[in-house]
């Protein structure tokens, strides 16, 4: 079955995303694509949204892509320079504005537009995030509504489906947000939504079951969400073909191999686990570098990989749990590629050696819809609401070089902290936690014994996506508990401290 599909051109604003989330809420399945790249299956897609963009469009390095297959052939909606872009290149003018346009405004409306506005409410707040503002509408635009600072705030062009609006739709403060799309995807563009998590099991599961016949395929599972949906919409796709692989580095947490196993087999996949510890940790042995720690873990799981899938005969392809950021070529406010900050190691590093065809069941759908997903497929939710972890596991949560009495010793602090956050309601609250061991011996003092031990710090964060994150304000009573809990359980561990630095500057994991 096809479903309807919105095209999102990006402009570079960092609320594109947003857009397409905003839009798959309503289940209509959406795509971004950078504005000089329009696909060439243009005719395939019901509508289209122009994003918003740090540039300005009278500005030299503007983005000016050619809209003439679009514009006034189908249903168009600018936002922000979307909007701006549209008057600027169709009669009218764009300028710099006087007053200061950031944060909430109220709409009024100018003139009645019973399919673009309904529903939303006179007054309704809107959240403005410009400097440039539209002066003189485009040749055959109507204005629709204004607020206080913005004459300009919405507009449509008169005998074609485009629409233009100033503020962000796509952004929480805008309260009729979601309508304002709805009711132009949904009444005026004719989508239909009827893209959902069930549908899109049933059809990707047919799509698998096409693409993979009797293959057989290999996939690397983690422990976590992304690659746990893969295999299970794989599994439903072609049952005992799936071989599963699950390493234990050495660097997971506390009796987190063992149980995950187990939850894994309990599903019904055909999972090998493969206890490789003591590999992991003497490729590490000795090594305080974090990047060359991340390589060196990197490397050795792709040996210990492709060992296990050279077991696996005749196998096929390689499955990864890729999702859609991960694959979304966005158009950067710098221009260039972003500078790698950390040399990221997943489960999905292909080493190419393996000559595997590649298959990513996920990779059109963002991590709210994975978890979706997953539970339209009866994943435990537990399981689904995990935090993220990292690849290289408790080795970039190790300060300096990594042993076995470290990784001991983090373990244990980690598990204290994890099961508190769950036992105080809390897990759920926060979007990533973990523990860090510090390179760091501080004096301390039990009964009437000085001592001179380790230290360590527990970080718990909140955010959407991890590329920003802000320190959770955890209740006092709980932080108290839980240091009590670690210094007197713990052996070799005698401070703990609280980290309280956002993201950026700092990052969420330590090295
Ligand atoms: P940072 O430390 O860059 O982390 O702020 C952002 C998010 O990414 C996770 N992270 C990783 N995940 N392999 C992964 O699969 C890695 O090498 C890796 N390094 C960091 C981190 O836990 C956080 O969620």
């Amino acid at each position: 079955m096809q479903h309807d599909k919105v095209l999102i051109l990006d402009f570079g604003s960092q609320y594109t995303q947003l857009i397409a989330r905003r839009v798959r809420e309503l289940n209509i399945y959406s795509e971004i694509h950078p504005f000089n790249k329009i696909p060439k299956n243009i005719q395939e897609y019901k509508a289209v949204i122009l994003s918003g963009s740090p540039f300005s469009v009278r500005g030299e390095e503007a983005l000016h892509p050619d809209l003439s297959e679009i514009k006034g052939k189908k249903p168009l909606l600018g936002v922000c320079y979307g909007a701006q872009y549209l008057a600027h290149f169709s009669g009218g003018n764009v300028a710099p504005s006087n007053t200061r346009e950031y944060g909430r405004a109220n709409l009024s409306f100018i003139k009645a537009d019973e399919a673009f506005f309904a529903n939303i409410s006179e007054d309704s707040q809107v959240w403005m995030s410009h400097s440039d503002t539209i002066q003189e509408l485009p040749t055959h635009g109507v204005l629709l509504a204004s607020t206080s600072d913005v004459k300009n705030a919405a507009y449509k062009i008169e005998g074609e489906t485009t629409y233009a609006i100033q503020f962000h739709p796509e952004v929480y403060h805008t309260k009729d947000g979601s309508l304002l799309l709805e009711n132009f995807l949904v009444h005026i563009a004719q989508v239909t939504p009827d893209w959902t998590p069930d549908s899109f099991v049933e059809e990707t599961v047919a799509d698998l079951k096409a693409q993979l016949g009797n293959d057989k395929v290999v996939l690397g599972l983690s422990g976590g969400v992304d690659s746990t949906v893969a295999a299970v919409l794989l599994h439903k796709a072609i049952g005992k073909n799936l071989y599963c692989i699950f390493v234990n580095n050495g660097l997971l947490r506390k009796n987190e191999f063992e149980s995950v196993l187990t939850q894994y087999e309990g599903m019904g996949l055909n999972v090998k686990g493969v206890d490789a510890s003591a590999r992991f940790l003497d490729a590490l042995a000795g090594e305080s570098d974090p990047e060359k720690k991340r390589k060196a873990i990197g490397r050795a799981f792709i040996e210990v990989f492709d060992n296990e899938a050279h077991h696996i005969e005749d196998v096929k392809w390689l499955a990864q749990g890729t999702i859609y950021p991960d694959v979304i070529e966005s158009i950067s406010a710098t221009g260039g590629p972003s500078a790698t900050i950390k040399s990221h190691h997943n489960v999905g590093g292909l080493p190419d050696f393996m000559k595997l065809k590649v298959v990513e069941p996920l990779k059109t759908i963002f991590k709210d819809e994975v978890r979706r997903v997953g539970a339209s497929l009866g994943i435990d939710a537990e399981l689904l609401g995990r935090h993220p972890f990292p690849g290289p596991g408790l080795a970039i949560r190790i300060l300096g070089d990594v042993t076995p009495e470290k990784v001991r010793i983090l373990q244990e602090v980690d598990a204290i902290f994890i099961n508190g956050l769950k036992a105080w309601n809390l897990y759920d609250k926060v979007w990533q936690a973990g523990a860090m061991l510090l390179p760091v011996n501080s004096v301390g003092v039990m009964g009437d014994e000085r001592t001179y031990e380790k230290c360590v710090a527990l970080r718990a964060v909140e955010s959407t996506d991890g590329m920003t994150a802000d320190w959770v304000n955890l209740p006092y009573a709980f932080l108290q508990k839980t240091s009590n809990d670690i210094i007197n359980k713990v052996k070799g561990v005698n401070r703990v401290v609280y980290d309280i630095s956002s993201k950026p500057p700092a990052t969420i994991e330590w090295e």
